[in-house]
């Protein structure tokens, strides 16, 4: 392909040019989603054009392709929140063809063409450069998965979280975010309480850092206001009962950073732990995270957050033909750490 300075140069060849991409043709016909062939001019409108070398699959994504949540908010539209790969076109100063950027959340995917395409075409103040050092295809090992893992840490240490203050739990742990939070607050040096409902996922957890492994059932949790506290900070991606149920067994000063939903929506709780023990919810949200926060926690996970192997994460790689099987694999809870989506490959970085 030709490269340009900027998209709006694009010749005629070019934008004419075809790609492949998942497309959702329309509400309520997500199971008629698939891979298709689209125009470069088929994009929405935006200041950088990036070839696409890798995606990956979360939570949002199995929940749009399967059209179990209402994720996509635009028809049609080509679902997946996360990309990285290199610019081709720019007409942005300091973003230039050549780049290698990751674009996450910020409405891809959601509201605007996203990342299952070997092309997206976005608004610069979406991009951020790829870390010093860092693949397209580490980055999304890591993906919204490991942003928003940043994010709690960063979030809660900002609060006052210290590995002093105790142990840190983290539910949903053998999950996307799970894996890299477990790794991240033990590399930080928490001791880590790793909760998760696979068995199987113990070896795993212990290998990525978690100092116990226990069950969601094992946990004993409480439906009193308050209860012994027992934990200093808790990172969830669950929600729902195990959420409440934790809340009384905070320390004093503790931190939980609310992430996730996969257990439920509802949160049934008293305010007991806020007013009595200064108890702090942080509400984590990617996709719309402030960009001197969304820049300050790639830097980091490039940098002192840095997973020694963040390719380890990564348990399932597919390509766009394999979308459907690795979102229902996902929502079944079939899923242990990252799910990699070549889509251009190393041939594009
Ligand atoms: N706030 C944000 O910005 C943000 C960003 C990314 C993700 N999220 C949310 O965070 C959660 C995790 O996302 P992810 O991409 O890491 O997904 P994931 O890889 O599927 O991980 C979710 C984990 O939650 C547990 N789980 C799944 N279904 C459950 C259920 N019915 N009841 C209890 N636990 C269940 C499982 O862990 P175990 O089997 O180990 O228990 C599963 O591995 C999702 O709810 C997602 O929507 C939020």
């Amino acid at each position: 392909m030709t490269v340009v300075n900027s998209p709006s140069g694009l010749s005629q060849g070019v934008k004419m040019q075809t790609f492949q991409a998942w497309w959702v043709p329309e509400s309520g016909r997500e199971d008629q989603g698939g891979v298709q062939t689209l125009r470069i001019d088929d994009l929405p409108a935006g200041d950088v054009l990036v070839r696409v070398a890798y995606s990956s699959v979360n939570y949002k994504d199995a929940l749009a392709i399967t059209g179990q949540g209402k994720i996509l908010r635009r028809f049609p539209i080509v679902p997946g929140i996360d990309a990285a790969g290199v610019v081709v076109a720019s007409d942005q100063e300091g973003v230039t063809a050549g780049d290698s950027v990751l674009i996450t959340g910020c409405g891809l995917g959601e509201t605007h063409d996203g990342g299952f395409a070997e092309y997206v075409r976005v608004p610069a103040d979406w991009v951020v450069p790829l870390p010093q050092g860092m693949s397209p295809r580490q980055a999304m090992a890591l993906g919204t998965a490991g942003f928003t893992a940043a994010l709690a840490l960063i979030r809660m240490e900002a609060a006052g979280q210290t590995p002093a203050l105790g142990d840190v739990l983290v539910t949903g742990a053998s999950g996307g975010v799970g894996s890299i939070a477990v790794n991240l607050f033990s590399n930080a040096g928490y001791r880590v309480i790793a909760v998760s409902g696979k068995e199987q996922a113990e070896g795993y957890l212990r290998g990525l850092g978690a100092a116990e492994v226990v069950s969601p059932d094992a946990l004993g949790l409480s439906e009193r206001p308050l209860d012994r506290a027992r934990f200093a900070g808790v990172v969830d991606n669950v929600g729902g009962p195990l959420l409440a149920g934790l809340l009384p067994q905070i320390e004093e000063y503790g931190n939980v950073a609310s992430i996730g939903l996969a257990g439920g929506v509802k949160l049934e709780t008293t305010v007991m732990p806020w007013i009595l023990r200064g108890v702090s919810m942080l509400g984590i949200s990617s996709a719309n995270c402030p960009r001197p926060l969304r820049l300050e926690s790639w830097r980091r996970l490039g940098g002192d957050l840095r997973p020694q192997d963040p390719e380890g994460f990564v348990t399932r790689e597919v390509e766009l033909d394999g979308l459907r099987d690795a979102a229902e694999a996902m929502l079944a809870r079939q899923v242990t750490g990252r799910t990699l989506v070549r889509v251009g490959g190393d041939a594009v970085a």
